[in-house]
């Protein structure tokens, strides 16, 4: 049995924020979402999140992700481990982890579980040229490891000392939930230290081990906004080269922003002041100009996409999106679509080989194939208290500035008139045209033009 316990009751005072700390962003995710996730990717058997302080924002986002336990009183990190009674009378090993170390990579949790096979605690260390206020490793002469002495109850000597805590440890399960009860606050924040249980575990004869982690960044501490910005910078560079080595061109790197958990295939281009969040997949072959921001969404192949904001919608292949196009909730473009400039859709389904090329809105519709929408369409889906569907068959062609009036069909191969506002259905073939008849006026344009000139 594998668990973890995240540590996550805490004010994080120093984010000066009404927020909880873990629930800030590195990147597109909140740093204890991180933690679990790269907990999942190891398999974890069991999560337990320790909460207090604004504990509905962490609940209600992680949901059913991980298990909680409430934490009382904030009295200190010791205190903390042993609200998850959950994990009381398991046998196995368990994780403790900082709810503010986002950056803790799966192989690292990894590594600390296979370390736990010699001895019944591991302790990740960090060596630091500036320890800040990190707590010490103290370790004696022959190297042994013997405690960790808290920044504020070092001595002067002590407080010289380069390797730090990084606040993630591995346990024996059972020897955990014995010892934890030896903890005491006798220190100068009477909190309960779990970093004191370095010497209970010695002290029962237990092996101690601190292991030192190879890049120190990747176990940072998060405690004020210029760290959580640091430390997106070291996730947002890692993913980077990562693409970059894996067949992406990223034009500018530090301007291009790809979350975690996004998929992206091979020979794509992406240029930068680019977000592309959340679970979204990328095929190949694509082109992602300036200015998109991509949100769950599903991208096939040989797209050409500029300026778009696309949410939780599914495109095909050889679609040419943009310039400024806004594409949210359950929209699907078939292949060989040609959509923007300013163009928005929503729940609407388009395609293939279709033509929305200007200024149009489509909302709740479903649009055929080989379709033209012209300039200026809209769907006037909502009459102030409910949706109503549109629909338009194949091969229609809709000429500029209509209104369609939903629910409304327009059947296969009809043509709507420009400037005409469609109020009923639209037969097969047919031509609807609703427009005020035009009259003109032989010389009231010259008189019209004069009046102006008066005027001025
Ligand atoms: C802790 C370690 C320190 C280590 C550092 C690494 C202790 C006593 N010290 O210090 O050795 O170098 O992390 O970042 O553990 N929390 C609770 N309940 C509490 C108190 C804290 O859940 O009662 C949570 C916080 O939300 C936070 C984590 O525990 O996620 C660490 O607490 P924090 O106060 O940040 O500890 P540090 O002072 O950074
Ligand atoms: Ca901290």
């Amino acid at each position: 049995m594998r668990s973890a316990i995240i540590l996550a009751a805490g004010k994080g005072t120093r984010m000066k924020s009404s927020l909880v700390k873990p629930m800030h962003k590195v990147l597109d995710k909140p740093m204890v979402e991180h933690i679990v996730d790269n907990l999942k990717q190891i398999n974890v058997d069991k999560i337990v999140t320790i909460i207090g302080y604004g504990s509905e924002a962490i609940t209600a986002y992680l949901k059913d992700k991980s298990e909680y336990a409430i934490q009382e009183e904030l009295n200190g990190t010791g205190k903390a481990v042993s609200y998850a009674t959950q994990l009381e009378d398991l046998d196995g090993q368990t994780l403790v982890i900082n709810g503010d170390c986002p950056l803790i990579q799966p192989k690292t949790f990894q590594m600390m579980f296979e370390q736990l096979q010699d001895a019944k605690m591991v302790v990740l260390s960090a060596v630091l040229d500036d320890p800040k206020a990190y707590g010490r490793i103290v370790r004696d002469q022959s190297g042994n490891f013997v405690k960790i002495v808290e920044a504020k109850d070092c001595d002067d000597q002590q407080r010289m000392i380069k390797e730090i805590n990084t606040g993630i440890y591995a346990f024996d399960n059972r020897s955990l939930f014995e010892y934890i009860k030896e903890l005491r606050n006798d220190n100068t924040q009477r909190e309960y230290y779990i970093t004191d249980l370095v010497k209970i575990f010695s002290e029962h004869d237990h092996q101690v081990k601190a292991v030192v982690i190879k890049d120190p960044d990747e176990a940072m501490g998060i405690n004020d906004r210029l760290e959580l910005y640091q430390a997106s910078k070291w996730l947002q560079r890692k993913i980077n080269q990562y693409w970059m080595r894996n067949g992406v061109t990223l034009i500018e790197p530090e301007m291009t922003f790809i979350g975690p958990d996004v998929r992206i295939g091979e020979d794509n281009i992406i240029y930068p002041n680019t977000f592309i969040e959340g679970k979204t997949v990328i095929g190949s072959g694509n082109t992602i100009r300036t200015g998109c921001y991509l949100l769950n969404a599903e991208i096939g192949n040989d797209n050409d996409i500029d300026n778009a904001r696309i949410t939780d919608s599914k495109i095909g292949d050889k679609v040419k999106l943009g310039p400024w196009i806004h594409l949210r909730m359950n929209c699907i473009i078939h292949d060989g679509n040609r959509l923007g400039n300013f163009v928005e859709f929503k729940n609407t389904e388009f395609g293939g080989y279709s033509n929305c090329a200007h200024l149009t809105y489509c909302g709740d519709a479903t649009i055929g194939k080989h379709v033209n929408m012209g300039c200026g369409t809209v769907t006037v889906n909502y009459d102030g208290v409910n949706k109503w569907h549109t629909t338009i068959e194949d091969d229609v062609f809709i000429g500029c500035n209509v209104n369609l009036i939903a629910p409304v069909t327009v059947k296969a191969k009809a043509v709507v008139a420009a400037g005409t506002t469609v109020t009923n259905d639209v037969g097969v073939g047919e031509m609807a045209i609703g427009r005020v008849r035009q009259e003109n006026k032989p010389g009231y344009g010259i008189k019209y033009m004069d009046k102006e000139k008066i005027k001025k």
